[in-house]
């Protein structure tokens, strides 16, 4: 261990003694570069570096594994797993956004991934159980994406513009119960022992602080059969930022998020 010699009994990964020791970091603060297409890729709000999704991928798999994302966006997850020869299954339940993940990979000249287009729920019924060597994924915001949903109807639908307020948005107890009940089916896919990253990042909204990292960890020790191993914080330094609260509040510039890290027992 410490060295950099790849032992055979590694089991895990393909890093060697001091890279498997490097990655054990809580911390990840590297800067990475704003590349790939990433003017494309930001047609979607949420898009991940697929350096830093790489970095990840590689800690938890070996060359030629396969590694699941249910809820792929522009496909961080799928470029990284191309990037270091794993082969990926994506998911998401908007075409548009699998569309730009094609179209990066043909830029790119990356393997084009396995994607479907639908409710994970629903798709992850195609995937085999326990077939799956880890899972890397990014939840969906909680009520951001149907607020978005709900402007884009109203951008088109003057009538319904009246209807724009809250009711339409998903409680926080809801979109809970939705990522417990997608990411329980996703656990089904892994195989035994095998490891799940989340993305998610904590929100300050209508004057409050959501931590909604430690609200999603708890709600996941529910599901039987998955672990929590670690919480992984990713500093974003690309980030700009701007002055909120000033000069009479103090409001967090939010330039992290975290990486919550299961294993399937
Ligand atoms: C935070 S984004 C993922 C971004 C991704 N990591 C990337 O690099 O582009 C979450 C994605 O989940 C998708 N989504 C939301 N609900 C879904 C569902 N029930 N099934 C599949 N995809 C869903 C959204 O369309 C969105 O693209």
């Amino acid at each position: 261990m410490g060295s950099n010699i790849y032992s055979e009994k590694n089991k895990l990964n393909d890093l060697t003694g001091s890279e498997w020791k490097f990655s054990t970091k809580s911390v990840i603060n590297k800067a990475y570069p704003i590349n790939m297409q990433h003017k494309l890729r930001s047609q979607h709000g949420g898009q991940k570096p697929p350096q830093l999704c790489e970095d990840i991928i590689k800690i938890f798999t070996k060359k030629g594994m396969i590694v699941l994302d249910p809820f792929m966006g522009v496909g961080g997850t799928l470029l990284g797993a191309s990037l270091c020869s794993r082969k990926a299954i994506g998911i998401d339940i908007t075409e548009k956004w699998i569309e730009i993940y094609k179209k990066v990979s043909e830029l790119e000249k990356l393997e084009i991934q396995e994607t479907y287009c639908g409710d994970s729920f629903k798709i992850l019924d195609k995937i085999k159980n326990e077939s799956v060597d880890f899972i890397l994924t990014d939840v969906p915001y909680w009520d951001m994406d149907s607020r978005e949903h709900t402007r884009n109807k109203n951008k088109t639908n003057k009538s319904k513009l009246n209807n724009f307020d809250n009711e339409n948005w998903v409680s926080k107890k809801e979109w809970l119960n939705t990522m417990k009940k997608i990411l329980a089916k996703s656990m089904k896919k892994l195989k035994h022992g095998k490891y799940m990253a989340v993305f998610i990042g904590d929100m300050y909204k209508d004057s409050e602080y959501h931590c909604l990292s430690a609200e999603l960890a708890l709600k996941m020790s529910e599901i039987k059969g998955l672990t929590m191993k670690a919480n992984l914080i990713w500093e974003d330094n690309s980030k700009s930022l701007h002055v909120f609260g000033y000069p009479a509040a103090f409001i967090p510039s939010m330039i992290h998020q975290n990486i919550l890290i299961f294993r399937r027992d």
